[in-house]
């Protein structure tokens, strides 16, 4: 009798490697020469009591990803001072009145959502960076205007040291200090087998997702500690730093999330000291806009099929752990690395 974790890994053994499209957060170029394999023509092998069968992955009846109303758009509410004193202690150990944020990659995806969340538990200003001026304008402008809480947004490539810390700077003379870092700037490219993996877009990739983590993580681990009143951290890994996704090729990328992870529990163990906690959120398959296109339907199927709860994750469905991690409620939780994957990593 072959287990369905055996059969996945023979499964897995089997597979001929698909080149499919380039996944992409942002702006990486699909890869030059790649054979592309049609999203209604992935391969799929299964084994069921030892009998090997091996069809097409099938497209996916809509629906199934992108569950009704995974479109709508959200609106921040901001939390009255009236609601704030009838909390219970419990509860408002989860608000952040007061306190000053900066979001990495916050103008759209799970960044911003996460940046919603903040505005909706009290925060006093947030502070959105992203390379992407359009999208970080819009949404300031947007929390903004729904919350009443002082947004700004800098248009910041978080490789960048000089932005970075420019930009760190400016927070701290605006709000006057940073108690919340939500580290959620990071690329993707998958598809990409390791011995054709082109060297650029393998630095840039490490340069984005590592690197750049590491380097807003210093500037404002920097401020915290100097202003002697603590903080939090708060990386967006992935379940890729922990496990190796199917059928995608991606070493780049799982490395660079396993990086963050590690990245996480050695700054906690550091930075202890200074009250500054550091935690890691990863994710599992999120049904956001960059997993929303028609080339990763015929994997979606497959993601799916793995993933006990037979759903993508909602784009807002980090932000509750975001607030518990940014928040007093968990004030003895450092280097943590907790996952949110609707069970993907459990088979
Ligand atoms: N969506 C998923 O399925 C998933 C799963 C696991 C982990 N993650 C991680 O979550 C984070 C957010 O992903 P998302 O789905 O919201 O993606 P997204 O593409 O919607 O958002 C990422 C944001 O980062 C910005 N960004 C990219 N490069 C940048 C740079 N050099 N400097 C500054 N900003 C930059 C982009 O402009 C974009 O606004 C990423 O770190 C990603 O690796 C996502």
């Amino acid at each position: 009798m072959i287990t369905r974790t055996t059969s996945r890994l023979v499964a897995r053994r089997a597979l001929t490697p698909a080149v499919a499209a380039t996944r992409s957060f942002s702006k990486i170029q699909p890869q030059k020469n790649a054979e592309v394999v049609a999203a209604d023509k992935v391969p799929m092998v299964t084994y069921n009591d030892g009998v090997r069968s091996e069809s097409i992955v099938q497209p996916l009846d809509p629906g199934i990803v992108n569950p009704p109303g995974a479109d709508a758009r959200k609106i921040a509410i901001p939390l009255e001072k009236s609601i704030l004193e009838r909390l219970t202690p419990t509860l408002k150990k989860f608000t952040l009145v007061d306190k000053v944020a900066v979001v990495t990659g916050g103008g759209r995806g799970l960044g911003y959502n996460m940046a919603q969340a903040l505005a909706e538990v009290g925060i006093k200003g947030i502070a959105l960076m992203d390379l992407n001026k359009e999208n970080g304008d819009a949404a300031a402008k947007e929390l903004a205007e729904e919350t009443g809480i002082d947004v700004r947004f800098y248009q910041v490539d978080v490789r960048d040291y000089g932005s970075v810390t420019g930009a760190v700077k400016d927070v701290i003379s605006h709000y006057g200090k940073i108690d919340v870092l939500i580290n959620s700037a990071g690329i993707a490219d998958s598809n990409i087998p390791a011995e054709n993996y082109p060297h650029d877009m393998w630095s840039k990739l490490i340069d984005v997702n590592l690197n750049g983590a590491f380097l807003c993580a210093q500037a404002v681990g920097r401020e915290m500690i100097a202003q002697k009143t603590g903080g939090s951290i708060i990386f967006i890994a992935s379940m890729s730093g922990s496990i190796v996704n199917y059928p995608q090729e991606q070493s780049c990328y799982n490395a660079s999330k396993a990086g963050v992870i590690h990245l996480t529990k050695s700054l906690a163990a550091e930075w202890a000291k200074y009250n500054v906690r550091v935690n890691a959120i990863s994710p599992g398959y999120m049904d956001t806009a960059l997993n929303r296109v028609p080339a990763l339907d015929a994997q979606k199927k497959i993601w799916i099929a793995q993933t006990p709860q037979k759903r993508l994750g909602g784009v807002d469905e980090l932000n509750n752990l975001a607030v518990y991690l940014a928040s007093d409620a968990s004030s003895y939780t450092t280097g943590a690395n907790m996952i949110i994957d609707g069970g993907y990593t459990l088979w």
